[in-house]
């Protein structure tokens, strides 16, 4: 599969919400609900103080943060300070305000409706906010609130259905509809990009390869789309997980590279799987995601002893989890990989989210 469709083609793919002029103004509330919630937790618990500068790991410390969630409360800080919330007093940071800000978790309902979410969504987010100091001393993890609170695991996806990760999965599927030969999913997780290629297509080509880390999510695709699954780990090298070399002409990977420990050397995995001039596809948040720092970036935490999703790369030095657009371009291009195209444009309504799909092409003629 050498020839994609036209860009615009691709951009005409993508559904378009009824009130693209709603987002901006949803999203900046949702920014700003999340970051008070951070914000007056870190006050009231007395990490942050007025009289003295602490670096982030004795905020952590003050926080009483479990030590795999000290890179988050790290990145709370540096978001903080950005946004003008908090004061950065050398190589530490100082609260700005005398009282702790109001939360108003209720507007969340609206908020979230304005962005595409399923309506689990802002309940979902309002028991993270509501539970932040024990999630941040790990006492309890996102997961076990959910089902603690009668949900199920579909509704802790629910951060993964809206108008904008609807757009990219729509590109998604236009790609899988030109029939590549072989497409296998890395990371497909609840199977929202998979939904939507069988949306698209009607059914799933018979050499599409479901992947995952988890068992849990490859028997998940199994029941309920009767697909042919494997297990892959996009750390490590696919020969040794029983994957031939060049085998598969598209690859998709939606919301799942950041989670590589280095980004170059997943990128170069994925390269030994696709085969000469085959195509990679993958969605990212390209910002710090500010909205998701009180809630699912929890579950990005490493297990206590693994390493950090980016501790092997570029994100190290700041303790990101998230690679911006330039740092995807440094790395596919350390990978060997070429970028075709970023979508949405900067300027697309539904690039407002920090979210982006990353078209990248194998080398013709492997090295
Ligand atoms: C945010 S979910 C995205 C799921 C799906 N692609 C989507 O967009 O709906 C991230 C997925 O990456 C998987 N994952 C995490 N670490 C991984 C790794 N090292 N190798 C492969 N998959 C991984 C998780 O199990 C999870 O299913």
């Amino acid at each position: 599969m050498t020839l994609l469709p036209s860009q615009q083609r691709l951009i005409d793919a993508m559904p378009r919400p009824a009130a693209p002029e709603a987002l901006p103004a949803a999203l900046a509330r949702l920014e700003a609900i999340s970051l008070a919630a951070i914000l007056r937790v870190l006050i009231e618990q007395r990490a942050l103080v007025a009289e003295t500068g602490r670096d982030a790991a004795a905020v952590a410390a003050a926080l009483g943060a479990a030590p795999r969630h000290a890179w988050l409360i790290g990145r709370w800080l540096a978001v903080l300070a950005a946004r003008g919330l908090i004061v950065r007093d050398g190589a530490g940071y100082r609260r700005a305000a005398e009282t702790a800000p109001e939360v108003a978790t209720e507007a969340l309902d609206a908020v979230y409706a304005a962005l595409g979410f399923p309506p689990g969504m802002a309940g979902l987010h309002r028991l993270a906010l509501g539970h932040l100091v024990d999630l941040a001393r790990d006492r309890t993890g996102l997961p076990e609130l959910v089902f603690r609170n009668g949900g199920d695991l579909a509704d802790l996806g629910a951060y993964q259905r809206n108008h904008f990760t609807a757009a990219l999965n729509a590109i998604c599927a236009e790609l899988v509809a030109l029939r590549p030969r072989r497409v296998v999913e890395l990371g497909a997780g609840l199977g929202h990009t998979t939904e939507a290629v069988r949306a698209r297509l009607g059914a799933l080509p018979p050499d599409y390869l479901f992947t995952d880390v988890s068992r849990l999510f490859t028997l998940a695709a199994e029941r309920r789309h009767g697909v042919d699954t494997a297990l892959l780990d996009i750390d490590r090298d696919p020969r040794e997980q029983g994957r031939a070399p060049g085998s598969a002409a598209l690859v998709l990977a939606t919301n799942v590279l950041h989670n590589a420990v280095d980004a170059v050397r997943a990128l170069t995995h994925i390269r030994t799987l696709l085969a000469p001039g085959g195509w990679l596809v993958f969605s990212e948040s390209v910002d710090d995601s500010a909205a998701t720092l009180g809630a699912m970036q929890f579950l990005l935490s490493p297990a206590p002893g693994a390493p950090r999703p980016g501790s092997g790369d570029e994100r190290a030095r700041e303790g990101r989890v998230f690679l911006d657009t330039a740092g995807w371009r440094r790395a596919l291009e350390g990978a060997g990989l070429a970028i075709h195209s970023i979508l949405p444009d900067e300027d697309d309504p539904l690039a407002l989210a920090g979210q982006r799909l990353f078209i990248a092409q194998a080398p013709e003629e492997s090295a």
